[in-house]
């Protein structure tokens, strides 16, 4: 979900409409703003919210008084509660002079509803955030002081929150908490800001607060005060912002998803860049943790969710393959309701491209608890993830927009490869030579994804065409391969709706074979490899059985165009470092038949881009 607020000297409704329209892919399926009308005495808030889209509600605010200049707004992804106007945030006292939006979700709050239930509030929603609202009017009747009644309702709630509040009896006041929930402020020429996602800052500000867990901001048109849990004054760190405004855009390309595959190559270029020392070592700053306790560890565990899930997969391989650790990947959902063999000679890698999804970051305290080390690989700094774990190495991915992860995933890879790399020069598995060999072939593949960009477009859309009527198609290939295909097989599933399942292809006999009948599209990955024989052999059996073949293959493989129907193909790369080029055409020809279906591939329906609940 994401949230915005001003107060200021400007009109409020354009500010908080172009905040949320930036927000939007956090999640969409309601929307809403409280605004405060009138001056004095006579201020009241003036609430507003639809179901859909920000436009839908732009609309609808067309018909309201426009004149006010101190709001909040909230764009919604369903948690407690369908998506209706009444569940759409801002949520509002008993006497509609406290206004809520809040990202997070309060555990306690069945509890809390009961009881404010019993001292006679009326409750007209589904939702947790509520029980704020009504929190925060009890504590105003007492205190007649806005701040000193939302650190109140905080100090009740369990859970996680970004939170502001608006009160009709404090005009041009806007109080915010925060817990385990991103709230950024800043103070703009003509008033200050609040949002959950600085890229709904960047127009009014370049120097913000990113609050803390616990910190509380007082805004008004004049400034900003920070206060922390019991009242006192506090002056937290302002970090200064250097991203274009561009960045948050287009680009010039019809939809993010696009710009984002093709910003890979300098994904890999980033990620990697002032990494290797001249002496051959890896030289990662915000490591934390030294070679020698790198050295001592004895198993290794990949926990993450969706595509960084998938980016675990493929780090298995190359952990095991390189620093000979035993690894397993687990959903970070699982991992954190089993009772895995955790000791301090463990290494947890935490993947989350947010760095704030709730399973991955429950299940990071919980191996810290068992005694476990924490290595984060994220994409946001000073994200949960990155702050909790012992070290982290930051994918260079910058802001992605797109639900369905793809420049994250690159990031995602090239940053394991480089903890592997580590561990196996920790542990004395691989020389400084093959280390350094093996980083420049890394970053050889920045070139290996342009060139792929720029020559298989029209492979992926004949491709996509043999896919877009389809009811279901197979992703397979082996080793790396699979792992591949486990990641292109959600990426179509995600953006067009299109039934997809990966299989390993060895594993096709025992069942998923049954599934083959005439022009049934098979996406292998079929690239030179250890396995290629047999993914080939595997191939057959489809192509017997009349399944339209897509290969994946490497240039110059004159054979596979026996059984296969379509060929993308892909640079000679080694086997390690194939999931990073052979993703990309994957992810193009989701894309290519998401459009072709008519979806939305920027904004795939029921998915959101950070899952801050379990
Ligand atoms: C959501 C997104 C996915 C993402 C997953 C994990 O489901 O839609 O694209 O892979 O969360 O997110 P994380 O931020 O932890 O990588």
């Amino acid at each position: 979900c994401g949230i915005i607020g001003y107060t200021g000297s400007r009109l409020v409704s354009d500010i908080l409409l172009g905040g949320l329209a930036r927000l939007e892919y956090r999640g969409y399926d309601s929307a809403g703003v409280a605004l405060e009308v009138g001056t004095g005495t006579d201020c009241a808030l003036d609430v507003v919210r639809e179901v859909g889209k920000v436009a839908s509600l732009a609309k609808k605010l067309e018909q309201h008084d426009a004149s006010s200049t101190c709001g909040i707004g909230h764009t919604r992804w369903a948690t407690h509660g369908r998506p209706t106007v009444e569940n759409a945030h801002p949520h509002v006292s008993c006497d509609g002079r406290i206004a809520i939006v809040h990202n997070g979700i309060i555990e306690n709050f069945a509890e809390l509803r009961e009881e404010l239930s019993g001292r006679g509030h009326t409750f007209r929603s589904e939702t947790d955030t509520e029980v704020f609202a009504h929190l925060v009017e009890e504590g105003y009747a007492a205190t007649h002081d806005l701040m000193a009644a939302v650190r109140d309702a905080c100090a009740h709630v369990v859970g996680a929150y970004g939170l502001a509040a608006v009160c009709a009896d404090e005009p041009d006041v806007i109080a915010v908490a925060r817990k385990d929930s991103p709230i950024v402020v800043g103070m703009g020429q003509d008033g200050a800001y609040l949002a959950s996602d600085i890229v709904a800052l960047i127009d009014a500000t370049r120097d913000v607060v990113v609050l803390e867990d616990g910190q509380f901001a007082k805004l008004t048109p004049k400034g900003i005060e920070y206060t922390d849990a019991e009242g006192a004054v506090i002056a937290p760190a302002v970090t200064h912002v250097d991203w274009d405004v561009d960045m948050a855009e287009k680009g010039g390309y019809p939809d993010f998803m696009l710009k984002e595959i093709c910003e890979q190559p300098r994904v890999v270029r980033d990620t990697l860049v002032g990494r290797l020392a001249p002496t051959g070592e890896l030289d990662i700053d915000e490591l934390g943790l030294s070679f020698e306790e790198l050295n001592l560890i004895d198993r290794v565990y990949v926990i993450a969710c969706g595509t960084s899930y998938h980016a675990g997969l493929i780090a298995k391989n190359l952990i095991e393959g390189w620093a000979r650790i035993p690894c397993e990947v687990e959903a970070a959902s699982e991992f954190r309701y089993r009772n895995p063999i955790i000791t301090p000679t463990t290494l947890v890698v935490a993947v989350s491209q947010s760095g704030e999804t709730a399973d991955t970051l429950a299940a990071i305290r919980d191996a810290r608890i068992k005694g476990g080390k924490v290595f984060g690989i994220t994409n946001v700094v000073g994200s949960p993830v990155a702050r909790e774990s012992d070290g982290v190495i930051y994918t260079k991915a910058n802001k992605e927009i797109a639900v369905a992860s793809t420049k994250s995933f690159i990031g995602q890879i090239v940053s394991l490869s480089l903890l592997s790399l580590l561990l196996a020069q920790a542990k004395g598995k691989l020389k400084t030579g093959q280390v350094k060999m093996l980083f420049h072939e890394l970053g050889d593949t920045a070139a290996q994804i342009q060139h792929i960009l720029d020559t298989q477009g029209p492979a992926i859309h004949e491709a996509a065409l043999a896919c877009k009527d389809a009811a279901s198609a197979l992703f397979v290939g082996r080793g790396m391969g699979t792992a591949i295909s486990y990641e292109g097989a959600l990426k179509l599933k995600e953006v067009s709706y299109l039934h997809a399942e990966a299989y390993a292809a060895g594993e096709m006999k025992h069942g998923p074979i049954a599934l083959i009948d005439p022009g049934f599209p098979v996406i292998a990955v079929a690239t030179k490899s250890p396995t290629y024989d047999k993914v080939v052999s595997n191939l057959k059996e489809c192509e017997a059985r009349g399944a339209t073949i897509i290969a994946l293959a490497t240039e110059g493989d004159e054979d596979i165009a026996k059984i296969a129907g379509h060929i993308i193909s892909i640079p000679p790369v080694r086997d390690c470092f194939s999931a990073i080029t052979a993703s990309v055409p994957l992810q193009l020809l989701a894309r290519e038949v998401a459009l072709m279906r008519g979806c939305n591939v920027d904004q795939p329906r029921n998915l959101a881009k950070s899952v801050t609940v379990e």
